[in-house]
């Protein structure tokens, strides 16, 4: 099962997963990182960039998880652009080693095999960040996505374009289609860490970590994993049965084991 941690604030997450990524490009200064976007994943970007002063990470390399399909890229909005100004420009890393899925309609049908040959060439992905949607998607991967897809064209639900919305002046300005890591990708990387945080996860979080694998909850596809790491707030975590057990294994872990 994955390894659950239940921290008090959104800000110990960032700090914890921050230091693990420290840890992996300290150990590989090549590392590939899996990136997310959306407001999960701010906190570890926010911990990183004072932890990676001093660091050597020209040679760090990075591949986004998802991108709407059909926005200009040089929207502020497209994964292109908050990658590049929540993670690229903070972190110092190289813009030429990160890559972001083509969402661009000229191309789209070769776009998904592409990204995946990228991936494969780079040696694969040692750390993947995700969030989890109010739906239980991973990356764009919305409810019925196949656990074997692999980088493609998908329709965003209503309740993601709802709850992308802010993001956009209004949520008709929130493109219907995307292009997303599958979730057969996201199972190869080689470290999984999903985040969460607030009361509105918490049933997606619940499913993912304790329901029955199933397409209908692709969130659920960590469990197939043989590493992954969810850490959650105590707001996200509440719908979890065994949240005593994970807080007592958490507290009782032995020092050598690093997450
Ligand atoms: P959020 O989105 O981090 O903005 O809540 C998570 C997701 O849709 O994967």
């Amino acid at each position: 099962m994955a390894e659950i941690i239940i921290v008090p604030y959104a800000a110990a997450a960032g700090s914890l997963v921050a230091d693990a990524i420290v840890r992996l490009i300290e150990r590989n200064r090549e590392a590939v990182l899996g990136l997310a976007t959306g407001s999960t994943p701010l906190p570890v970007y926010q911990a990183l960039e004072p932890r990676l002063k001093g660091i050597d990470v020209s040679r760090v390399r990075g591949f986004a998880l998802d991108e709407y399909v059909g926005l200009d890229p040089a929207h502020p909005e497209s994964y292109r652009s908050v990658i590049q100004r929540e993670v690229v420009e903070p972190l110092g890393l190289d813009p030429a080693l990160i890559r972001v899925p083509d969402g661009s309609l000229d191309g789209i049908e070769h776009a998904g095999e592409e990204y995946e040959e990228a991936i494969l060439a780079a040696g694969g992905v040692d750390l993947q960040l995700l969030g989890i949607g109010t739906d239980g998607h991973i990356g764009f991967n919305e409810p019925g996505s196949s656990f074997a897809s692999l980088t493609r064209v998908k329709t965003l639900t209503e309740q993601t374009r709802d709850d992308n919305a802010r993001f956009f002046d209004s949520v008709d300005d929130v493109p219907r289609h995307c292009i997303t890591q599958g979730l057969g990708t996201i199972l190869r990387a080689r470290h999984l860490v999903l985040l969460a945080f607030g009361a509105g996860k918490a049933e997606a979080v619940a499913g993912a970590v304790e329901g029955p694998l199933t397409a209908s909850l692709p969130g659920s596809a960590i469990q197939l994993h043989p590493r992954a790491t969810v850490v959650v707030d105590e707001a996200a975590a509440s719908r979890l049965r065994f949240a005593d057990y994970y807080r007592y294994t958490y507290e009782n872990k032995p020092a050598w084991q690093a997450i």
